[in-house]
């Protein structure tokens, strides 16, 4: 078999996964034995009688904390079930912000153990442990970061051989690689729908021309909506 790639999810919602994992793409990729992911509850690691994992934080304010030794101890143990400690990544709206660099990165690991927050995040003392490499998927903020880790597998497992076709993956190598440009419109049948027509220009058999207009077109919607591409 080829490379494969490892995912351990930390996480306190571990329902949330099995819908998303069991869907076209991906299912395909652990159906292969390409993809291996494993989703753990960080509860389950609680040293406290009521499953507690979380508390108020020192020195007063909002919200509640996820506990040092829970997350620790869950990360050891996951760490422990292979011979490769693998990458631990948490998810955090304070990380480095994920694109497709950073994704091609990350995608020579092979094996990751992606931390899920909950509540207003976890004690400082899991960053100076494990020292992870923090990660967020954008300037905006969830409720968690198991949404987050959903993003990150999704965007590595396209990026291992063998999970998608070449016409697919060259296209992904287009957008990464220096030339990064929004894509250009695109139709498929009918050729007219109700008035709306297919521009002309696509019908007319013209490679050369077709090929001059979606770079056009791409250059214009890039430069109309993501200027920073271009610079
Ligand atoms: N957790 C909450 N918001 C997040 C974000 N934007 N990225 C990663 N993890 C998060």
């Amino acid at each position: 078999m080829g490379l494969s790639m490892r995912f351990d999810i930390v996480t306190l919602f571990p329902d949330m996964f099995p819908g998303y994992l069991s869907q076209s793409l991906l299912n395909k990729a652990i159906e292969a034995g390409i993809v291996d992911i494993h989703v753990h509850n960080m509860r389950d690691w609680s040293t406290d009688k009521h499953n507690k994992i979380d508390d108020r934080p020192y020195g007063g304010g909002p919200g509640m904390i996820l506990s040092v030794e829970p997350v620790i101890r869950c990360v050891e143990a996951v760490q422990a079930m292979t011979d490769d400690p693998g990458q631990v990544i948490m998810m955090t709206p304070q990380g480095e912000r994920l694109c497709q660099p950073t994704a091609e990165r990350l995608a020579t690991n092979v094996r990751m153990i992606l931390l899920c927050g909950r509540y207003e995040g976890f004690d400082q003392r899991v960053v100076d442990i494990l020292d992870p490499l923090e990660l967020s998927i954008g300037d905006y903020i969830l409720n968690g970061g198991e949404v987050a880790a959903m993003v990150v597998v999704d965007s590595l497992v396209r990026l291992v051989p063998g999970v998608l076709g070449d016409q697919q993956s060259s296209w992904d190598d287009s957008f990464s690689r220096g030339n990064r440009m929004l894509e250009y419109p695109q139709y498929t049948r009918p050729q007219n729908f109700e008035g709306h027509e297919v521009p002309e220009i696509l019908l007319s058999g013209n490679h050369k021309k077709i090929e001059q207009w979606r770079k056009t077109q791409s250059l214009a919607k890039t430069k109309l909506r993501r200027q920073d591409l271009l610079e």
